[in-house]
């Protein structure tokens, strides 16, 4: 694993919303949800959508493309057509600045 790496200011993204970040050349989906700030890869398992143009519904983010889903707090597959879980990536907040440590 990585270094955690800054990427904005919480009070940026408000509670369930979504945000797009490239961070070491890897495109992440960040989510602000009420149990937590969570990240994960932001292409589609499935195929080349990308995640952060879908919809986050609590803890589910569902992809644009052909409406898989996930959760993201694991990346486990909630809905079909996907069958990989979406990578995720540990995340912390330091004086208030969301931190993503990628996995490789
Ligand atoms: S690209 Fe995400 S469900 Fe097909």
């Amino acid at each position: 694993m990585e270094a955690f790496q800054p990427a904005f200011k919480l009070a940026d993204l408000p509670t369930g919303a979504m945000r797009a970040v490239t961070l070491g050349g890897r495109e992440v989906v960040v989510c602000h949800t009420r149990e937590g700030v969570f990240a994960l890869d932001n292409i589609c398992t499935h195929a080349e959508a990308r995640l952060c143009e879908g919809r986050l519904r609590a803890t589910r983010l569902v992809c644009p493309l052909h409406g898989a889903s996930f959760d993201v707090r694991d990346g486990r597959v909630l809905g079909p057509p996907a069958t990989v879980s979406q990578p995720t990536h540990p995340v912390r907040i330091v004086d208030g600045t969301v931190e993503v440590a990628l996995r490789r």
